[in-house]
Order: C-alpha cells, then sequence, then structure tokens
C-alpha cells in the first residue's frame, strides 16, 4: 500500500475550539475588506449569527446571505454567484451544514467562471479560483469543510453529481463543537451516518494509502463513540469528537475517494429527496456484506474500534438512532437508470470489490422488498 495519495490535498489551516465560530470575521478580515457570510435558517434562529456579526472587525464589510434550505442546487449557486458578482466580495464564509457550505463553496469557486454552472456540473473543465472560502461546519456532517467537492442537484434534469477543483478548498476550516449544540436528534442520526459511511468507506476505498487510512480508522474511532451521545442531547465533549470524526472523514474521502454506498446513495437521493446521510445508512449494512470477503484484513482493523462484529454494530448504531428505510413502502420506476448511474459512478470505481449490474440489482431488491430491510 502507498503511504501517500498520488494527490494529497488538505485545507490550508484549521481551527479547532470551543468557542471559535465567534473569532470567523477577524480571521476573514486576512482574505479582503468585503465579503459574503452564507448561513442556514438555523444559524439566525439560535443568536449564533447575532454573536459572530457582533465580532465583525471595524473596516471589514460582511453581507449576510441565508440559504433558502433543501438540497443544494445548481440554480442557488446560480443565485449566490450573481450575489457574489454585484457585490464584489473576496471571501466567502460558510457556517452551516452540507448544503449550505457546498453552495457556497462552489458559488466562490465559480464566481469569475464564464459559463453557468450547468455546464461545469454537465463536466465542462473548471477555471481555478482566486475568492477564498472558508468553512464552519453546523453539522457532523459531509465533510464538505474538508474537500474541493461539492455535490450538486440539476432541479431541471434530476441529475446528482459533484463539481470539484482543488482551488475550491477552504483555505480556513473553524471546528467549534458550539455551532452543533442546536443540531436536532434526526439530523445528527443523518448526518452522522454519512461521516460514518464516509470513513468506513475510505478506509476501504482501493485508493485508500496508509496516511488516509489512519485518519479515516480515527475519524471511525470519534464517530464510534460519540454519535449516539450527540443524538441523546451530547455535551462538549461527544460534540467535539463528532465534529473532528466527520472533519478526518472528509479529509480521508478527499484524498482516497469511498465506496459502492455512494455510488448508489447519489441516484437514489436525487429521485427520492431524501436526506443523504439517511440513503447512506440504509444502504450500508449491504455494502458490508458485499465487500466482506475482498476486506478480511481491514474487517479485523475495524472489528479492533467498533467490536467484534462490525455489521452488528452498524446495525445496532441504525437501530439506536431509528433510522427507518425509507424504501420499504417504495417502487423505483427507472431500476435500470439508477444501476446503471451507480455502475459509472467514481464512487463505485473505488469500491474494494468490482461491482456490476448483478451486485446493484440485488441490494435494490433488498433495499425495496417488502420489508424494506435494512440489512440490520
Ligand atoms: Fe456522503
Amino acid at each position: 500500500m502507498n503511504v501517500l495519495p498520488a494527490s494529497l490535498l488538505f485545507p490550508m489551516q484549521t481551527l479547532s475550539g470551543k468557542g471559535k465560530v465567534t473569532g470567523l470575521l477577524p480571521e476573514c478580515a486576512a482574505f479582503g475588506s468585503r465579503g459574503l457570510l452564507v448561513h442556514g435558517r438555523s444559524l439566525a434562529a439560535s443568536g449564533v449569527l447575532e454573536r459572530i456579526l457582533a465580532a465583525n472587525p471595524s473596516g471589514l464589510e460582511t453581507i449576510p446571505w441565508q440559504h433558502p434550505g433543501g438540497e443544494p442546487t445548481v440554480e442557488q449557486v446560480d443565485a449566490l454567484r450573481d450575489v457574489l458578482l454585484s457585490g464584489d466580495v473576496a471571501w466567502v464564509a460558510a457556517v452551516g451544514g452540507g448544503s449550505v457550505m457546498d453552495v457556497a463553496k462552489a458559488a466562490a469557486g465559480l464566481r469569475d467562471a464564464p459559463l453557468p454552472t450547468s455546464a461545469y456540473h454537465d463536466g465542462e473543465p473548471l477555471p481555478s479560483s482566486r475568492v477564498a472560502f472558508v468553512a464552519a461546519p453546523a453539522t457532523a456532517g459531509t465533510g464538505s469543510e474538508a474537500t474541493m467537492v461539492s455535490v450538486l442537484t440539476n432541479s431541471a434534469t434530476g441529475t446528482k453529481k459533484s463539481i470539484r477543483h482543488p482551488s475550491h478548498t477552504a483555505r480556513l476550516v473553524i471546528l467549534d463543537p458550539d455551532l452543533l449544540t442546536s443540531c436536532p436528534p434526526a439530523l445528527v442520526a443523518a448526518s452522522g451516518m454519512d461521516a460514518f459511511t464516509q470513513a468506513v468507506e475510505s478506509y476501504l476505498s482501493r485508493n485508500a494509502t496508509r496516511l488516509t487510512d489512519h485518519l479515516a480508522l480515527q475519524a471511525v474511532e470519534d464517530i464510534n463513540q460519540s454519535i449516539e451521545t450527540v443524538f441523546n442531547g451530547g455535551d462538549d465533549a461527544s460534540r467535539e469528537a463528532l465534529l473532528r470524526g466527520s472533519y478526518l472523514a472528509g479529509l480521508a474521502l478527499s484524498n482516497a475517494r469511498l465506496g459502492l454506498v455512494h455510488g448508489l446513495a447519489h441516484p437514489l437521493g436525487a429521485r427520492f429527496h431524501l436526506p443523504h446521510g439517511l440513503v447512506c445508512a440504509v444502504c450500508l449494512p449491504h455494502v458490508l456484506r458485499y465487500n466482506r470477503d475482498v476486506c478480511r484484513a481491514k474487517y479485523a482493523r475495524l472489528a479492533d474500534v467498533l467490536g467484534p462484529d462490525v455489521e452488528e454494530r452498524v446495525a445496532g448504531l441504525i437501530r439506536s438512532m431509528a433510522v427507518a428505510n425509507p424504501f420499504a413502502d417504495e417502487v423505483l420506476q427507472d431500476e435500470e437508470e439508477v444501476v446503471a448511474e451507480t455502475v459509472a459512478s467514481g464512487s463505485t470505481g473505488a469500491n474494494p470489490r468490482d461491482v456490476d449490474a448483478a451486485a446493484v440489482r440485488a441490494i435494490l431488491h433488498a433495499l425495496f422488498s417488502a420489508t424494506g430491510s435494512t440489512g440490520a
């Protein structure tokens, strides 16, 4: 196994600690005198937005922009790019969940790009960006703060794909456990299981290296030890561990890619408009079973962290956080299209075991069966 990936990408600086987010704007002042603060509705409701803006240093003009909610779309990115161009901003800071970070990251990265966002979503090469992107995650999480990736849905076509460029990577990340305080339990479960899945998939990825294995295993351990505590209300230590695990999983996936769960999650999430982490959670047991025979040594290492039966521990997490299979009463109308998208996905390409159409069909049939087995 290689020690380093062929290309290694990390955010430039990461600040960690309780209360650190109130120093966000003084940090942003280093990137220019005018910027945009992108946030979700909950940040305003919790009073955190007010605290961040109260620390705005003199001479810095900060424009707040509230994300409209829902999964991040190409259209939202276009709307935000218009705001950025008319405001002539030098930096974009995102304080929020994965949707907020992905829209802000893509808009910052494409501010000076000549084409509409849909063109890049369809595969046009991305130009390099000079706009500084800053991320403070308020869920744990997609790990978007650690990656160059934005996952976007084109509402017109229903296609969910990622855009990526190294210059989109955050110049500054702030990990503040206080931002998780107002995260509702269902969101802790869904986003936390996304982070957990990302940690496991990047660990098992065929592109894994010794460096990413270290990051991914620490992420699995951090998330495993904290997610149920945070789901049940949490304390500073558990929120800090969950946020750290999510970030480490983001670093690992950024440099090792993912696997079949994420290959399935994008087409299924786009069709059923479900939270990404929920789809990941219910697909993970099936994929763990599918990969087991080619990953014996790595499953043994996972067992050191998760207990002797890795699949049973995942099933236990799903049960204890009351994650139900959303596909149990659903009909998949265009199964063969989902199969084709899953097989073609870059995430599926990193899965440790080769994936063919028959394998994807078998997992889909189990997910959409009358019992709606989560494999748990
Ligand atoms: Fe994910």
